[in-house]
């Protein structure tokens, strides 16, 4: 809708911008980064598995690679050292994840801290690194991937959607501090995606979509100037909706929905 003004500066050209994927050796940060370098973009990828990030780096002519563990703080802090000297920073995208099915029977302390470590704690460790450069240049923008396992509580997810719910909250929280300063903020929230991430899930995945499509609705919503890009809308809207319900009527239809 043209008349809406954008929540965000809205991207439409790529070319020469520099983009830090942080979590991009597979899955959707790595579809992301294909599609930023053919779009034009400076890319410059980082994960743990130096031998994915290299492969990506060679295909992709210009593209560079930075391997660092999101557990890290100081290889975080070199790293955007290293990225803002190099080419600067104009987009930084956090979409390192980790997750494992968990329920109570099963209840684990180290796997639940394993989670917040990566998934939200490490998106601390970028902000640390990465807010002091882009607030003082007055443009830039930071986009993380969360999920649709933050809306809400979900079977399974005892691990994983606290630390999800946890990330929207800090980038809608952060969207009041940055944009004044033309500091873009995007919260990316997907439904079932096919990646490793999700390959060991043992039911059905409704509205399961490929990276590729995954890559080219980020696009669009960054395009867009959106705040909010969810995908694939006949699923997340269905979820969003359910966001609305009193808790009574949002366990019961879950629990008739997944039978769990
Ligand atoms: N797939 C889905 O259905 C889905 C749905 C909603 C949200 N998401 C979210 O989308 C994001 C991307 O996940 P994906 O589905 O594309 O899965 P993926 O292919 O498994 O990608 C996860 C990325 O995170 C990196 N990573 C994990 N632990 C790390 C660590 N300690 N340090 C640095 N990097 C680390 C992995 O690289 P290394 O192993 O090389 O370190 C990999 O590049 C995640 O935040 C995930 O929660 C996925």
């Amino acid at each position: 809708m043209s008349w809406i003004k954008p929540m965000n500066p809205p991207i439409t050209d790529w070319q020469g911008r520099s983009v830090w994927l942080i979590g991009a050796s597979s899955g959707i940060g790595l579809a992301t980064a294909k599609a930023l370098h053919a779009a034009g973009a400076r890319v410059v990828v980082s994960a743990r598995n130096a031998g994915l990030l290299q492969q990506f780096v060679d295909d992709h002519p210009g593209a560079q690679a930075v391997v660092l563990d999101v557990a890290d703080t100081a290889a975080i802090a070199t790293a955007a050292r290293y990225v803002q000297t190099q080419q600067g920073l104009d987009v930084v995208m956090y979409c390192a994840g980790y997750y494992q099915a968990m329920r109570a029977a099963d209840y684990s302390l180290s796997e639940m801290l394993r989670h917040l470590d990566i998934n939200y704690t490490g998106a601390l460790r970028v902000l640390d690194a990465v807010l002091p450069e882009l607030l003082p240049q007055q443009r830039g923008h930071i986009s993380f991937i969360s999920s649709v396992a933050g809306f809400r509580g979900l079977p399974q997810s005892l691990a994983y959607g606290p630390t999800k719910a946890a990330l929207i909250n800090l980038a809608e929280a952060l969207y009041y501090d940055v944009s004044p300063h033309g500091i873009g903020v995007s919260l990316i929230n997907p439904g079932f995606v096919e990646t490793p991430l999700v390959a060991n899930n043992d039911f059905p995945m409704p509205a399961l979509i490929t990276p590729n499509k995954a890559a080219s609705e980020i696009l669009n919503g960054w395009r867009q100037g959106q705040f909010h890009i969810h995908f694939p809308k006949r699923f997340t809207r269905m979820l969003l909706l359910m966001r609305l319900l009193p808790y009574r009527w949002y366990f019961a239809l879950v629990r008739r929905g997944t039978g769990m």
